[in-house]
């Protein structure tokens, strides 16, 4: 019995992918082709589900066996449990059809647009720590001041992760990888993807053309009905508790097939372009849960579910803080833009001309890099802010880098205030070691005040990748509230020690 291998398969499945394409170019998607539909019609009595989201999809037309070879000897074997198909995750296999979304997809351009984020062409030589250079003090002890460098592209997702210099835990690949994201929870490959599996053992399993990108087509795409969806189980079990977007009620759909448009092309990027939980923390316990709330609420939540013990225990404080992960969505939620009608989609996945098609560039990058495109006339310029704004790309441009500039300066003075709060804060607990009478009410007071002023600055400024662009209104009120308890904290730890020492009888 002839059997195909991953060699025959990337030689036959463009092959047939071209001819179906060829076809398709020349006379329009065959979308009924009765040979598709008899085929199909074998499988519906075991896989009616995935059947019959194919039957009503603009993929109608492809047949099962086009995408899982192996499928005809499959449905005739004995057991068919033992004669599997191929399933194939890699994105070359939609590639083949959808040549313009797979090649601006893996499309990466070093370069910084604006004074913040950008492509660094070698992430090593843009650590974190140039924007801010009292991280790691502010975060000592966590796995982050081993190494934290400036986001690169899509095309690097798992790469990126393999090659950093950090503990990691198989719960982190679910934002690396799809097939871990599609089966966490299952059997695949004969190993459990649950938070106790290892890493290297998960790792080993990707398809070795997905050990760069890790995230494909399928991430956002069902290759059964051919529309968006998510399949992050975080982002479900989040989704199932509050709702596709907890900040408006109106819109707060209870499932993603529910949500409108826009919610949809936001939670295809909140898969990962959130806060979460994910591996061990203070208290050695495995995690991976989505927080899906706001900065405002997460210190209060984090106390309630995880006792505070989700992260780490910093090591000047000796005092557990939260660690956030790069919450886009949540600060994007409540935003000028999102109320007018905006998602990720909208600015970071522009619609440009293809051969004559409207088509969604896959492109995912800073819109500043669109705008620069458009102002010298290049392939896939665009300039979606003009959907709302009337005024010239170069006048928003420049508003852009200003309102920046803006949250810059003030996330600095932040940054200096709980670099002080944390001296106050040690030297008091130092002072209390040594002996010194210190006044441990208002010290509990200063710590709690200054985790309240960490996790907003660290949340919003560090973590967030637009230096406050996606809200601004939100980023000052919060680190205007950061500012005021980080110097609370300080004089309060400062406090604690000097009543104590003038007033030791009142203990
Ligand atoms: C008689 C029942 C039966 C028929 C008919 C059948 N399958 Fe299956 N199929 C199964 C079983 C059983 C499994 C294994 C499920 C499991 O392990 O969870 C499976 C698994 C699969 C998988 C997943 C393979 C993997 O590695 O996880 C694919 C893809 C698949 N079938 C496609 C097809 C297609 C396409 C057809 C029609 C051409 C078809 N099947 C017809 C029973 C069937
Ligand atoms: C465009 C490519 C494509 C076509 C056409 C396609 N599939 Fe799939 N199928 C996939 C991919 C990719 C997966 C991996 C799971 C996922 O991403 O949803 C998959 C997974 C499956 C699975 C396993 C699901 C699981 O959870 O283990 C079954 C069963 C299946 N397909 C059946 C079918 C049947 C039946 C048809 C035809 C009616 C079909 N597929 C047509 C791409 C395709
Ligand atoms: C053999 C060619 C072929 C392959 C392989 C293929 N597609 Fe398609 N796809 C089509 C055709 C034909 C259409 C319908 C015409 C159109 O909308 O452009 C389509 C439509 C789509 C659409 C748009 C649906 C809409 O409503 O506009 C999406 C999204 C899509 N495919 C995703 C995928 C993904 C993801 C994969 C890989 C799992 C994939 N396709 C594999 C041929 C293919
Ligand atoms: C991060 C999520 C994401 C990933 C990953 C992704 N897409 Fe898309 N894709 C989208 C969104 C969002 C749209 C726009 C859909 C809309 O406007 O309704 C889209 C649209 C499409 C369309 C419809 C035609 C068009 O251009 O508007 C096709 C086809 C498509 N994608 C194919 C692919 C292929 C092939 C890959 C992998 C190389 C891929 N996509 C990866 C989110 C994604
Ligand atoms: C599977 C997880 C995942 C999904 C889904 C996802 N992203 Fe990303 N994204 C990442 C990771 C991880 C990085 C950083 C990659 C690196 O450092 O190698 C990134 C980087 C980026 C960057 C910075 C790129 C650069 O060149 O600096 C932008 C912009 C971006 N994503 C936008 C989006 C948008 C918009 C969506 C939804 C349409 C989305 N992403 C969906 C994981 C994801
Ligand atoms: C109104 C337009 C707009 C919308 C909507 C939008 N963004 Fe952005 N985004 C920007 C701008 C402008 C920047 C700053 C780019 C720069 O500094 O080069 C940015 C920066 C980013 C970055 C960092 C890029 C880099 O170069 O490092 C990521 C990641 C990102 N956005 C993801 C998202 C996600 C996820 C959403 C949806 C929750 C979203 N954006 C919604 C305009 C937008
Ligand atoms: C869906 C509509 C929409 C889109 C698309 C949109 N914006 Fe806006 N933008 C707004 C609204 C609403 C305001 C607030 C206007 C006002 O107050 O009059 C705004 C304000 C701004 C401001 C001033 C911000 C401040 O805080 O001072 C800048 C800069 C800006 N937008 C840049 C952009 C850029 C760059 C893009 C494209 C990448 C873009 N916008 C796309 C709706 C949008």
């Amino acid at each position: 019995m002839p059997r195909c291998s991953t060699l025959c398969l990337m030689l036959f499945v463009p092959l047939f992918g071209f001819l179906a394409w060829s076809a398709w170019q020349a006379q329009g998607p065959a979308l009924d082709n009765p040979g598709v539909g008899a085929e199909r019609e074998t499988c519906s009595p075991c896989h009616s589900d995935f059947a019959e989201s194919h039957a009503e999809s603009a993929h109608r037309g492809l047949s099962c066996s086009l995408c899982h070879a192996r499928a005809d000897e499959h449905r005739k074997a004995q057991d068919p449990s033992k004669v599997l198909p191929v399933v194939d995750f890699r994105a070359e296999s939609c590639g083949v059809c959808h040549r313009f979304q797979y090649e601006t997809y893996f499309m990466s351009e070093a370069g910084t647009p604006g004074q913040f984020g950008g492509t660094p062409a070698d992430p090593q030589a843009h650590p974190k720590t140039k924007d801010f250079p009292l991280y790691n003090k502010i975060v000592a002890g966590h796995g982050f001041t081993k190494e934290y460098n400036e986001d690169r592209s899509h095309k690097f997702i798992l790469r990126d992760h393999i090659d950093v210099k950090r503990p990691k835990n198989a719960a982190c690949l679910n934002c690396k990888a799809t097939p871990v994201a599609y089966y966490w929870g299952r059997q695949w490959k004969g190993v459990t993807l649950v938070e106790s599996a290892k890493w290297e053992d998960v790792i080993a399993r990707i398809p070795k053309e997905m050990l760069d990108y890790g995230a494909s087509c399928t991430q956002c795409h069902d290759p059964h009905g051919a529309r968006l969806r998510v399949i992050n189980k975080g982002l479900e079990a989040a989704i199932a508790e509050r709702g596709v977007n907890p900040y408006w009620p109106e819109k707060n759909a209870r499932r993603f097939e529910d949500a409108d448009s826009q919610q949809k092309a936001i939670l295809v990027c909140a898969q990962c372009h959130v806060e979460y939980v994910c591996g061990p923390g203070a208290d050695k316990q495995v995690r991976f849960v989505f927080s899906w709330r706001k900065v405002r609420d997460l210190d209060d939540y984090y106390r309630k579910a995880f006792n505070y013990q989700q992260d780490w225990v910093h090591s000047l404080l000796n005092e557990p803080l939260i660690k956030s992960q790069h919450p886009e969505t949540e600060l994007f939620w409540e935003s000028k833009y999102e109320r007018a009608g905006a998602s990720c989609v909208t600015c970071h996945m522009p619609k440009v001309t293809f051969n004559g098609r409207q088509v969604t560039s896959h492109w995912l990058v800073s819109p500043l890099r669109y705008i620069d495109r458009h102002l010298n006339q290049q392939s896939l310029g665009a300039f979606p802010c003009a959907q709302c704004h009337t005024v010239t790309p170069e006048v928003l441009r420049a508003q852009v880098l200003r309102v920046q500039q803006h949250v810059n300066a003030a996330q600095q003075r932040v940054q200096q205030a709980l670099s002080e709060s944390i001296d106050a804060i040690a030297a008091a607990k130092q002072a209390s070691q040594q002996g010194t009478p210190v006044d441990g009410a208002l010290l509990q007071r200063a710590v709690q005040l200054h985790q309240w002023a960490h996790v907003r600055w660290e949340n919003l400024a560090v973590s967030e990748n637009s230096m406050g662009f996606h809200n601004p209104e939100e980023v000052f009120r919060e680190l205007n509230e950061a500012l005021d308890y980080a110097r609370q904290a300080q004089m309060l730890a400062l406090q604690a020690t000097n009543r104590a020492a003038r007033a030791p009888t009142a203990r």
